[in-house]
């Protein structure tokens, strides 16, 4: 399935308490976090494992590993760290990579200003992530961007999504799975998600 909505009551709840206009900066912060933990389990469902061998204190065993070198987390600055902090939880191993984009507030188009990324991108999986998919102009320039320095197997993992923003990036980037928790109702005129949560920067930074 190309769109997952990732519809468990955990979830769901989590992300209400961060829509609430009166839930403070530290509450959002965890909040994220915890949900990163659960969007992260969906998204990597399919993570190739490998088998090493053990000792457990009765016997040796063949037991299943994940490959955690073959995994690279993109982060789309500045929102996009909350959820990455969240996903590092689970695979600390993996590496990292950022990219700095900003929407022009005039034309809502994608401005690049930092890009690093980790080495030998092609041969692993890059879960993109970013909490936000509104127009999803930061989203598909991020992809394009990473795709022109290697980078192949592709997902990309959001919080909120606007049906628009699922649309443009499903025709963009066909190739790109995308996870959410949610598929809001419409994007309003100035590029906002609503209902949504407000601008997920300001609320994660103050
Ligand atoms: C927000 C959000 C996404 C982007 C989504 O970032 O965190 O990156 O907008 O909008 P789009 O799908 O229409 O591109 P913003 O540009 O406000 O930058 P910030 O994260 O640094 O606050």
């Amino acid at each position: 399935e190309h769109v997952t909505v990732v519809d468990h009551p955990l979830v769901q709840h989590k992300l209400t308490q961060m829509r609430v206009k009166d839930t403070p900066t530290a509450d959002f912060r965890r909040l994220l976090r915890e949900i990163a933990h659960l969007l992260a389990y969906e998204v990597m469902r399919d993570l190739p494992l490998e088998q090493t061998r053990i000792e457990t204190p009765m016997e040796p065993m063949t037991a299943p590993q994940i490959e955690g070198k073959k995994l690279v987390l993109v982060s789309i600055l500045r929102a996009g760290n909350g959820l990455l902090d969240g996903v590092l939880d689970l695979v600390p191993q993996a590496r990292v990579g950022h990219i700095g984009l900003y929407r022009d507030p005039e034309t809502l188009v994608a401005v690049e200003y930092y890009l690093k990324v980790p080495s030998d991108i092609e041969d692993r999986l890059v879960i993109v992530v970013d909490p936000m998919l509104a127009t999803a102009n930061s989203a598909s320039a991020a992809l394009t961007r990473l795709k022109e320095v290697g980078a192949r197997n592709l997902k990309f993992l959001c919080l909120l999504a606007a049906p628009e923003g699922i649309e443009t990036l499903s025709r963009e980037h066909p190739d790109v799975p995308i996870f959410t928790a949610s598929i809001d109702d419409r994007l309003d005129d100035h590029g906002y998600i609503r209902p949504g949560l407000g601008d997920a920067g300001d609320r994660m930074f103050g």
